[in-house]
């Protein structure tokens, strides 16, 4: 199972990846917008520090436009993935790019339909939306539940990121599933490594030790 952190702060990245288990990073339009500086050099130093997957996402609507970015964002390291939404000229983006080993990380998926589409047209990475399902009332667990069941039956070579994590029994959710990753953001991390039963322990191991 893989670990991605949803952010484009430094800070954060630095934080997580001193812990040894962080794999990948996932940025959108939005996560970016909150940080001074350079796109690209944002971008550069992200996969300096992870050495590992880093998503990064066009902006252009139609296929042309997206190939020529993500030809453009490739440039900046060989870790950069390309994040394309799944839209028709997505879809043609996509094509084009596996075609010629560009990794493309097909995002803003909500039904496996869609998934199966960015398969076929030769996503590496799929990225099906939880948390913005369930905000709808609309369990995200059941399509992350479809997709994993397409992937398989079929062989597709293409890993599924279990995105839009709110909380970590996301985590645990997608871990249970076989999930191939997990992108969460920094808050939900840092909850997973807290339980009160660890602090009331460390607690009384050092009070017993300062009455001996
Ligand atoms: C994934 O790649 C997306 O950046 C992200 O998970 C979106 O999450 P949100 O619904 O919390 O914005």
């Amino acid at each position: 199972m893989k670990l991605y952190l949803d952010t484009a702060n430094i800070g954060e990245i630095k934080e997580i990846a001193q812990w040894g288990v962080l794999d990948g990073v996932t940025t959108n339009p939005s996560l970016m917008s909150r940080e001074k500086g350079d796109y690209r050099e944002i971008l550069k130093e992200i996969c300096d520090i992870v050495k590992g997957p880093v998503s990064a996402e066009v902006l252009s609507p139609n296929s042309a436009d997206m190939v020529k970015e993500a030809k453009d964002l490739s440039k900046i390291s060989e870790h950069i993935v390309i994040k394309i939404p799944c839209t028709i000229d997505g879809l043609k983006a996509t094509n084009i790019l596996s075609q010629e080993k560009i990794r493309v990380n097909m995002t803003l998926i909500f039904s496996a339909n869609q998934a199966i589409l960015a398969a076929k047209a030769g996503a590496s990475y799929i990225s099906p939306f939880v948390g913005r399902l369930d905000d709808i009332a609309n369990p995200g667990i059941e399509v992350i539940k479809d997709i994993l069941d397409i992937l398989n039956n079929y062989n597709f070579p293409s890993r599924l990121i279990f995105a839009s994590v709110r909380h970590p029994e996301h985590v645990r959710q997608a871990a249970i599933l076989g999930a191939h990753i997990v992108t969460m953001p920094y808050r939900v991390f840092s909850s997973m490594i807290k339980h009160p039963l660890t602090d009331i322990g460390i607690e009384r191991f050092l009070n017993d030790w300062e009455k001996r």
